[in-house]
């Protein structure tokens, strides 16, 4: 079965499932529909005139029409009907008026049924991306499975962080050295300072496998892209080749010469031209979606994170003057993170001991002539 159709069921069958989907859709089955006073003396007119037509016109706008028959809802979607079929009129007119006014207003104030009310309190609910994500197909929903996908263009990653190291649990299961970082923006382009981690020396024995007459290790990747220029300067001949079909030169003619007399490019055997590529000219390579920043051994409190994870995390997608809320922020990591890289703050938490050990830990931080430590503190008694 469908984990979400699991899950529902398994919730479905608590016992307070009735009182909690009260909580959350606060329906209510005593409020009564709202009639309109105009269109009432509307029907108030017609009833006394017996004005068969007219009375069936205008409580047939009521949101509920007072009699329960299988030729209302076509009488509804084709007004005009009312005008060819006199018979039916003078029927449904006939239990009108022998229900009376009192009866016609209290039936077609009746409360709507829970369902009714929850129906239209969803689109309103989805519509203004309450959820904090946006609707997706049925389809998509069916596929996922607590993964951080929801069809939402929010969300931008799912994170493995190894947290500590390998352990050995006396019991049939893996070890458990991973947490999962569920990465969202708020906005569609968020900020974004492309993070760039250094090689390691396997990366570069495994990219830079050439090393030149000076000792430096480099690659080589080709001085063509795909695309073809027709008219351009990059899709002309160079050295007396043209870049091969469907492709162009990276740079103009006198740019490829520039890097060919800087020796800069490298000729196969076979006279293919490629750029090089130092290692050490290079920053780093793009941070991928496994990380490792171990947790503390010896924590100031119980669930205290590696503050150069947050730092990582904050550096990434803020900049300095930038506000950084943690609503859980325990012993305050990601507050002092954020002082350190000259962001405001705000951390909130419901335990006084995080408050005391976040206080205490940001007194610690080393003030400096760009980052000096000045906050206020409110309490809710
Ligand atoms: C996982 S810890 C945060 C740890 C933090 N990242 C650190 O480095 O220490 C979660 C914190 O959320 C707090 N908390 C849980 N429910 C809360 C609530 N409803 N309002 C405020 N804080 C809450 C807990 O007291 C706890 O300190």
């Amino acid at each position: 079965m469908n984990y979400w159709i699991q899950l529902s069921i398994e919730y479905a069958n608590q016992r307070s499932y009735l009182d909690d989907l009260f909580r959350v859709y606060p329906t209510i089955p005593e409020g009564i529909r709202d009639i309109d006073s105009g269109l009432w003396k509307e029907i108030e007119k017609a009833f006394e005139n017996h004005n068969n037509t007219a009375l069936l016109e205008n409580l047939l706008q009521l949101d509920l029409f007072p009699i329960k028959d299988s030729y209302v809802a076509y009488l509804k979607r084709d007004r005009e009907s009312l005008k060819r079929n006199p018979a039916t009129v003078a029927r449904l007119g006939g239990r009108l008026y022998e229900m009376g006014l009192d009866e016609i207003y209290s039936r077609s104030s009746e409360p709507k049924e829970t369902n009714r009310q929850i129906g239209p309190l969803f689109k309103r609910w989805l519509k203004k991306k309450s959820l904090g994500i946006e609707p997706m197909k049925l389809e998509d929903f069916l596929n996922t499975k607590g993964k951080c996908n929801f069809g939402s263009k929010r969300c931008r990653n799912d994170i493995t962080r190894i947290k500590c190291n390998p352990k050995n649990f006396n019991r049939k299961a893996y070890g458990n050295v991973k947490d999962l970082i569920l990465f969202y923006s708020k906005s569609e382009s968020p900020t974004w300072n492309d993070p760039i981690t250094p090689f390691t020396e396997e990366d570069i024995a495994r990219l830079f496998k050439k090393i030149d007459k000076d000792g430096r290790k480099y690659t080589t990747i080709p001085l063509h892209a795909p695309g073809e220029t027709v008219s351009g300067r990059t899709g002309q001949e160079w050295q007396g080749m043209k870049p091969p079909k469907g492709r162009h030169w990276r740079s103009e003619p006198e740019v490829l010469e520039q890097l060919d007399e800087q020796g800069l490019i490298e000729w196969s055997a076979t006279g293919v031209p490629r750029k090089k590529i130092f290692a050490d000219e290079k920053e780093g390579k793009k941070m991928q979606d496994i990380w490792e920043f171990k947790d503390s051994q010896y924590p100031s409190y119980p669930t205290e994170k590696n503050l150069n994870l947050l730092k990582f995390i904050i550096k990434a997608s803020s900049n300095e003057g930038d506000l950084v809320l943690d609503c859980f922020c325990g012993s305050g990591t990601t507050l002092i993170a954020a002082q350190e890289l000259n962001r405001k703050w705000i951390g909130i938490d419901k335990s006084e001991q995080a408050i005391k050990v976040a206080k205490k830990r940001l007194s610690e931080i080393p003030s400096s002539l760009f980052s000096r430590l000045d906050y206020e503190m409110l309490v809710q008694k």
